[in-house]
């Protein structure tokens, strides 16, 4: 316990501005991306018609803005930095019907207090300009500058005395993404302001504001070089009106990051919101995918609060729930009328399903699970186990076979036994279901392979391999392709390019966020080489979100893209093949996701199912 004696000689004082604003730093620009925020917004409160945003070293060593607002005046701009200074409400009830960015005056200051910072701005009445830098907190000089009509910040070795914080930057590629994202954000918050945003040294992306069309922005930020369908989601009712734009269920991503809402232009972060989103989507969207787009709420102010979060990413709505049902609405509705969107086929490729089969039928291809004794019952373990029954007598002819199942090996030596306590000599080829399950014996055991699964852990641990030990082939193209990255793309491609190339991506950077693709891993040569580098990329990012290596992260994803698929027929050399290789893998029970690759029951467990124990 404290001596509590001392206690009345504490001396309660104020504590000195530089430190409440230090203080106030901490909560209002955790990271670079909220000082490009802050600067941004209160460009935009400004009037701004062009914002020029540049960052050096993710934002550490420099975060500028230039814009063309109405400036700051002579008499104002040392205020402008002092603690609750705004200009933009003077009452609690200006806060009620709130409709700039800025509202408590706290921006500057904390960013001056934690950085050294230049502003030089004029106002169009004025003749000269202002400058004034500030370092850590303190007015080092104000004086008169010759500047154009409107405000320039400079923002320079961010948090150089709170070395704290500085540590805790995530390193500069995700304060990149960070900043990428915001930029991203605001740029298509106010698509009739022209915005351009460089990033260490490239111009990720310059928009003017000659065609302040929502959708062509929208497409130029999230799917540019991409045609992919956009669809207009619209609704007006007491409680708000929704305008967006969202894409079809062909392009879609496996994270939230293509996809923006806005509350009164204002971007925030939602999950209600992304909810309502996808659940306008339904069976349309795959578990764990998302679509990209944007969608603005328009709500009448007094219903916002957005007084809850110190960065202001999140607003508190006093009708949630409608308007989360509202949106879903919308979203749903929109979909329904979009021409050529419809539920996804669920038919894969060669699968034959169970209600098209007669009962006869049935029985016949049950038979070929044992081919000596058809019967009802070998059929009724199988739909037990797997719900359906459609089993495949195994593929005779080399010819059946599909191309991706032509790229497992079958190995030169057959004798050669693989690793395990099974003797591949002794393994039977029962046949398969549906294209997708593989059914072996072996002695008194029943082995059931999923052969997509299993590809996939085998060409994973292949790829894992050549990776490390630079061992992968590349197949040139003929034609080099010139891909367009989306700005957060491109970064990802640069954080990952040592490894996408020791796996075979021979690519290069070719203008602000192109790369030109000469080679591809041997693995997928067969698959559109954009499409695969897009899809890889893709999958990079989620993987890595999730918490995997880079490394592992590209070997998974080029096994899953090149591994067959359900559908493809294999024949029975290159089933035995396949299971050769898997039962030679260090990790073979289950694919790199963690889904199982083969199931075994003995003679033992079926007896104890037909009550035989
Ligand atoms: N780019 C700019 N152009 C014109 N005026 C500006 C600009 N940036 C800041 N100001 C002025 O400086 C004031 C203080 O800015 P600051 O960002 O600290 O507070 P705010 O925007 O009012 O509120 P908030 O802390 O919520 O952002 C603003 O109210 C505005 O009058
Ligand atoms: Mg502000």
């Amino acid at each position: 316990m404290n001596d509590q004696s001392g206690a009345g000689k504490r001396i309660i004082r104020p504590l000195p501005e530089r430190l409440i604003n230090k203080i106030a730093a901490g909560e209002v620009i955790e990271r670079p991306a909220a000082v490009l925020k802050e600067l941004v917004e209160n460009s935009f409160d400004a009037g701004a018609t062009r914002i020029e945003v540049i960052v050096e070293k993710s934002g550490t060593k420099l975060i500028s803005v230039v814009d063309d607002g109405c400036g700051i005046d002579s008499s104002q701009v040392e205020v402008a930095f002092s603690r609750h200074a705004t200009s933009k409400i003077a009452d609690f009830d200006d806060l009620e019907s709130l409709r700039s960015y800025g509202f408590r005056g706290e921006a500057l200051p904390s960013i001056g207090s934690v950085s050294r910072t230049r502003m030089i701005t004029r106002t169009p009445e004025s003749e000269v300009g202002t400058e004034i830098i500030i370092e850590g907190g303190v007015v080092q000089n104000v004086k008169p500058a010759a500047a154009p009509v409107g405000t320039k910040v400079e923002v320079a070795d961010l948090f150089y005395n709170t070395p704290a914080r500085r540590k805790f930057l995530k390193g500069e590629t995700t304060e990149a993404r960070h900043l990428t994202r915001y930029a991203i954000g605001l740029a298509l918050s106010r698509p009739k302001v022209g915005f351009s945003y460089s990033l260490n040294g490239r111009r990720m992306f310059s928009l003017d504001n000659s065609q302040p069309d929502l959708k062509s922005r929208v497409r130029s930020l999230l799917l540019p070089g991409n045609d992919a369908r956009l669809f207009e989601v619209v609704s007006d009712s007491d409680i708000m009106s929704i305008r967006g734009f969202l894409t079809s269920p062909d392009k879609l991503r496996q994270n939230q990051y293509g996809l923006f809402v806005f509350i009164n232009d204002r971007y925030i972060k939602s999950q209600t919101m992304v909810h309502a989103i996808t659940a306008g989507y339904g069976e349309l969207l795959p578990r764990g995918n998302y679509p990209l787009g944007v969608v603005f709420l328009d709500i009448d102010p007094v219903k916002v609060d957005v007084n809850v979060h110190p960065t202001k990413a999140e607003v508190r709505l006093s009708q949630e729930r409608q308007v989360h049902d509202i949106l879903y609405h919308a979203v749903k509705r929109a979909l329904r009328e979009t021409p050529g969107v419809s539920s996804p086929s669920l038919d894969v490729k060669g699968v034959v399903s169970p209600e098209r089969l007669t009962a006869s039928e049935a029985i016949r291809r049950a038979g070929a699970f044992d081919p000596e004794k058809p019967s009802v019952s070998s059929q009724a373990v199988i739909k037990e186990l797997y719900g359906h029954s459609d089993i495949a007598p195994p593929a005779e002819a080399e010819g059946d076979r599909s191309d991706a199942a032509a790229s497992i090996s079958v190995p030169a030596d057959e004798s050669e036994k693989a690793a395990g306590e099974i003797d591949l000599d002794r393994v039977i080829f029962l046949g398969r279901l549906a294209d997708l399950y593989l059914i072996f014996k072996c002695d008194n055991m029943l082995m059931i392979v999923d052969q997509h699964t299993a590809h996939e852990r085998v060409l994973y641990e292949d790829t894992l391999k050549s990776i490390e030990t630079g061992a992968a082939t590349s197949q040139n193209l003929l034609f080099p392709a010139n891909i367009e990255l989306a700005p957060d793309r491109f970064l990802l491609y640069e954080d990952s390019s040592e490894v996408l190339k020791a796996a075979g991506f021979v690519a290069e950077p070719f203008g602000a966020a192109t790369v030109l693709l000469s080679a591809v891993p041997s693995a997928v040569s067969k698959k559109s080489p954009e499409k695969v580098f897009l899809e890889v990329l893709e999958d990079i990012d989620s993987l890595r979100k999730a918490g995997r290596d880079l490394m592992k992260a590209v070997a998974q994803s080029i096994a899953c893209r090149s591994a067959i698929m359900a559908g493809d027929r294999l024949t029975e050399q290159e089933a035995l093949a396949l299971l050769r290789q898997l039962l030679a893998t260090e990790n073979r029970n289950c694919c790199p996701h963690g889904r199982p690759t083969i199931l075994s029951i003995s003679k033992n467990e079926l007896d104890g199912k037909f009550g035989r124990k």
